[in-house]
Order: structure tokens, then C-alpha cells, then sequence
């Protein structure tokens, strides 16, 4: 398969009065065309600085650290100066769902004058032209024209979502970021909105990094899995390798899982993972992981574990996964 992004050693660091948040610390990964990329992790591991470096649109006081690489469709987008970043990368080849976006929408705005605002910055087109463009977009969705007239408040959940996923991919992009797109939502519409995805994917042809703290969600809509702790790469497999019935490798992946419920397995008490994720300003020398880890040993408190390919096409950082 091609590759549509290579990422290499991307770090991006808030850079606070307190120190440098190391929120992305050599990160890399390849997304091939037309695959669903999950990325997983405990809240603060990373994810969405993850989709928001790809953008490269690091929220304040965020930086993309010298030396990262971020090849889009064979080339580099990191030395390209901002200008060209807003023409031709940003939106028109990767957009991004933002987590909890449906929740951003302008309350005094139509959805129609919020669609249309959208558009007209970047694209040169009148407003009846736009607003056929909308209503075009709307029907992808499954929303009926009317509801440009409408305001955010006077919509459900599930309707807003499917706005902001229109929006997403009015220019066209080929890689679309989903961070936690159905994380507010109930199950039924949780579905719709999954399915809708899955129909979206094979119409425009896309590419798909999606986000969630749900592993059993993750398990449903992913080609391939990326498991992040503590800003680096954990484990990144096949939905097979990590979900399988070998079981994941990395004693973080299998932590995780085992604090998943699981519709059809019943158990006295869910596992959880003692402690809390590091502070990233100063996190643990050696593994990042090793203060929480019930198979730590010796070396994991002194030397990193580098990410290794343990089997074709599986990646583990773990000191007890050597080949
Ligand atoms: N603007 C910012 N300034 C300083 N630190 C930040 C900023 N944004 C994120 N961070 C820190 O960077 C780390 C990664 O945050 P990020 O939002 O990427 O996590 P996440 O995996 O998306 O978490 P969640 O599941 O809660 O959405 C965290 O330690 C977070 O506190
Ligand atoms: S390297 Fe050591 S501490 Fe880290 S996950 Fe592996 S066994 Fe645990
Ligand atoms: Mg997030």
C-alpha cells in the first residue's frame, strides 16, 4: 500500500513559565492511503497534540521541535513557510474534527452563515454558489437543506457533529483527523455517526486518524492501532496484533485493555493501571512507563526502550519485547 504521511521524530513542547511540556518527544508513525489509524492513550498522552502538529497549528505557547519530519504524500510539509501551509496543506489536504467541536459552534449564527463564512475563506465563490455547495454537503451528511437556517442550540447532538464533519471536508482534504468524534454522544447515534464516517471514507476517497479514549470503539473502526503513553509511542499493531487472541505485547496495551469493559465478558472487578501518567515537564528517566509497570525491571528505570518492529508490520518499546 502507499503511504499518504510519514512522521519522523516529531516533537512538539509547550514551552511554559514551569518548562517545556514534552508533549510529543520523538514520535513516529506512517499512515498508508485509505487506512484508519487509531491512536489510544490515557488523557494528557499526546493525542491531540498529535493531530494538531500535523496541522501545524501547535496551540500557544506549543512549538514543532527542529528535527521533526512530516512527509505528506511525499513531501515535507515542515519546512514550508505559513503562507503556503494556509493555501495548500491546512484543511485543503488534512482537516481536523476537533474534540468537542459540535460544542464550538457560534450560538447567534445560523449554521448556514457559519457554513457559508467557512467556505468563502477559502474558496472564490459567490453566495449562491456556496450555498449550493452547503446544501450539497448537508445531503452527504443525511440533513435536509432547511437546516442552514437553523442555530446550534436548535439541534441535536448528532445533527452538530455531522455539521462539523461536513465542514471538515468541504475542500476536499485526503486526511481527515477525528479527535474523540462521538465521545458526547449516546451509542444509537454514536453508530450513526461511525457509519456515516465509514461511508464518507470510501466516497471521498480518505485517509482517517482516529482519536479515542475508547479502546472497544477503536476496535470497531481502525485498520491499525497506536497506542501513546506519556507523549511517545508505546505499541502500534495491526487491529489483529493488538486485539487478537495473542493479546498485545506492550505491558501498557495490555493494562489497558484489561480496564476495558467488554460487552461479553463478564468480570468480578475491571483491572486499572495504579498511579497517574507523568508530569511531562520532568517525566521518569528510562521508560516513561516504568513507575506504574507490573514487569518493570532494573533497566526500564535507567535505559528508554526503543520502538522496535518485534514482528512484520508491529511495533513495541518495551524492554521485555525484544526479538
Ligand atoms: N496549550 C498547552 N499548554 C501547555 N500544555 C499543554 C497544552 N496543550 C496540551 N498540553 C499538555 O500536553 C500534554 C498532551 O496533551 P493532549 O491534549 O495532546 O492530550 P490528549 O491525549 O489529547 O488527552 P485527552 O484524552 O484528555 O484529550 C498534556 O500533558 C497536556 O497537559
Ligand atoms: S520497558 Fe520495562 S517498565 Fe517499560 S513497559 Fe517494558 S517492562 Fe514495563
Ligand atoms: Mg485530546
Amino acid at each position: 500500500m502507499d503511504k499518504l504521511l510519514e512522521v519522523k521524530n516529531l516533537k512538539l513542547y509547550y514551552h511554559t513559565s514551569k518548562g517545556a511540556v514534552r508533549a510529543l518527544d520523538d514520535v513516529s508513525f506512517d499512515l498508508y492511503k485509505g487506512e484508519t489509524l487509531g491512536l489510544v492513550g490515557e488523557s494528557g498522552c499526546g493525542k491531540t497534540t498529535t493531530g494538531v502538529a500535523l496541522l501545524k497549528m501547535p496551540s500557544p505557547p506549543g512549538r514543532i521541535e527542529p528535527g521533526s519530519q512530516i512527509i505528506l504524500d511525499g513531501r515535507d510539509i515542515m519546512p514550508l513557510p505559513e503562507k503556503e501551509i494556509r493555501k495548500n496543506v491546512r484543511w485543503e489536504e488534512v482537516a481536523m474534527v476537533f474534540q468537542g467541536a459540535m460544542n464550538c459552534l457560534t450560538p447567534v449564527y445560523t449554521i448556514g452563515k457559519q457554513m457559508l463564512e467557512t467556505l468563502q475563506e477559502h474558496r472564490d465563490m459567490d453566495k449562491a454558489q456556496a450555498e449550493e455547495l452547503i446544501k450539497e454537503y448537508l445531503g452527504l451528511v443525511g440533513l435536509p437543506p432547511e437546516v442552514m437556517g437553523r442555530y446550534p442550540h436548535e439541534l441535536s447532538g448528532g445533527m452538530k457533529q455531522r455539521i462539523v464533519i461536513a465542514t471538515a471536508l468541504f475542500l476536499k482534504p485526503k486526511l481527515v483527523i477525528l479527535d474523540e468524534p462521538t465521545t458526547a454522544l449516546d451509542v444509537i447515534v454514536q453508530a450513526q455517526i461511525i457509519n456515516l464516517l465509514k461511508k464518507l471514507k470510501k466516497t471521498f476517497d480518505l485517509s482517517f486518524i482516529f482519536i479515542t479514549h475508547d479502546l472497544s470503539l477503536e476496535a470497531e473502526v481502525s485498520d491499525r492501532i497506536c497506542v501513546m503513553y506519556a507523549g511517545k509511542i508505546a505499541e502500534l499493531g495491526t487491529n489483529q496484533q493488538i486485539y487478537g487472541e495473542q493479546g498485545p505485547m506492550h505491558p501498557y496495551t495490555e493494562k489497558l485493555l484489561q480496564a476495558t469493559p467488554l460487552l461479553h465478558k463478564k468480570v468480578d472487578s475491571l483491572s486499572y493501571i495504579p498511579g497517574t501518567p507523568p508530569d511531562l515537564i520532568d517525566p521518569p528517566k528510562g521508560c516513561r512507563f516504568h513507575p506504574r509497570c507490573h514487569k518493570a525491571m532494573d533497566k526500564c528505570s535507567q535505559e528508554e526502550p526503543p520502538l522496535l518492529e518485534v514482528e512484520p508490520g508491529h511495533m513495541v518499546a518495551c524492554w521485555r519485547c525484544g526479538k
